[in-house]
């Protein structure tokens, strides 16, 4: 057989095994096996050296145009290939790119949290510290190191959940301050604190109140510390929460672990004094109980109360969100409704 009926042969072959291929693997294989370094068309061609000289241009010729077309037709193959692939995949997919995508549900601070944090921000910026106290707490620390003793009427207003005669569910985040004063050590500076946390009290549930709430006390410990302190404090905190616009009156109050004591009143946020739904025509809202801590409370510490004097308070989370907010039942606040939360993102 002459060079140029090897090359006739092998192109002949060559397309027929061509049309054959489904693979990208063996279609590489194939133009190796034909074109490459030891493939068939390189081994024909070695015999171009038996030639005569004006045989060579042709065959050469012959060769080249056969490599170009195989290329081609390589090139081609291999394009068909990768389509088929593509619509292969596409065939064994099943996603539908005009589906609605898949909503990512965001967690959210409750909106007590977020309130709670707030307060607690207002007074760090002040320079107090935050301690956290037992809801399971001793009758001694909730009533007695209050005082209240065990006969004491001012017991009533707080019925709550006792575990044992001596060890109760807390009914007020007061009972924080004895701990607090029992574990401070003044030679190092003032004590200013404020514990955020949740209380319990035999309470009906209704609208207004629950069997458990949250709190934060506030307790100051210094020398000197008077009640125009007391009344800065609160002051300060009420700005912050409820606008720079409104203004703080005291009124005198009972609790037995402060004397004098007050009950706390914002001038109103919503009709700002001349009367509305909110302040019941008042122009007044009560927000919160404080005085200066009473002086069998600070000696039952250990604390000289005749050279040391301080304030305290105790403020209602749910209270202070309620009327931020127009929340009007406390109820909402438990349930885990997020048709409520979700409308205080913050
Ligand atoms: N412990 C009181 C209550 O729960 C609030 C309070 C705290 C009042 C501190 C005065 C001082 O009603």
């Amino acid at each position: 057989m002459s060079l140029q009926e090897k090359i006739t042969e092998l192109r002949k072959v060559t397309l027929t095994k061509l049309s054959e291929i489904a693979d990208e693997k063996t279609l590489n294989d194939f133009r190796v096996s034909v074109l490459g370094k030891k493939g068939e068309l390189t081994d024909i061609l070695k015999g171009m050296k038996d030639l005569a000289n004006e045989e060579r241009p042709k065959i050469g010729a012959l060769a080249n145009e056969f490599r170009d077309e195989l290329s081609r037709l390589l090139e081609a193959k291999k394009e068909v290939i990768g389509q088929a692939v593509i619509a292969q995949k596409l065939a064994n997919e099943t996603l539908d790119v005009t589906l609605p995508g898949k909503k990512v549900a965001k967690g959210n601070r409750h909106i007590l949290t977020q309130t709670t944090e707030e307060i607690e921000d207002i007074f760090l910026g002040m320079g107090y510290k935050i301690v956290d106290g037992y809801e399971v707490e001793t009758d001694y620390y909730n009533f007695e190191r209050m005082n209240l003793p065990k006969d004491h009427p001012a017991r009533d207003m707080q019925d709550t959940f006792y575990i044992t005669p001596e060890i109760l569910l807390r009914t007020h985040t007061s009972p924080v301050q004895a701990r607090t004063m029992d574990a401070h050590d003044f030679s190092k500076g003032p004590l200013k604190m404020i514990s955020p946390g949740r209380v319990y009290r035999r309470d009906t549930d209704d609208a207004t109140h629950s069997h458990q709430f949250h709190q934060i006390e506030g307790l100051v410990i210094d020398e000197g510390i008077a009640m125009s302190d007391l009344k800065g404090t609160l002051d300060t905190l009420v700005k912050k929460m409820f606008g720079a616009e409104r203004k703080i009156r005291l009124r005198p109050s009972y609790f037995p672990f402060t004397e004098p004591s007050v009950e706390v009143d914002i001038s109103c946020f919503k009709c700002g004094g001349a009367g509305c739904n909110v302040c019941k025509w008042t122009g007044w809202i009560e927000v919160l109980g404080a005085g200066m801590v009473h002086p069998n409370v600070l000696e039952m510490s250990g604390i000289d109360s005749s050279k040391y004097s301080g304030f305290a308070f105790g403020l209602g989370q749910e209270r202070i969100a309620m009327l931020r907010y127009g929340i009007n039942d406390i109820r909402g606040f438990y349930l885990g409704d997020a048709r409520l939360s979700e409308q205080f993102i913050g």
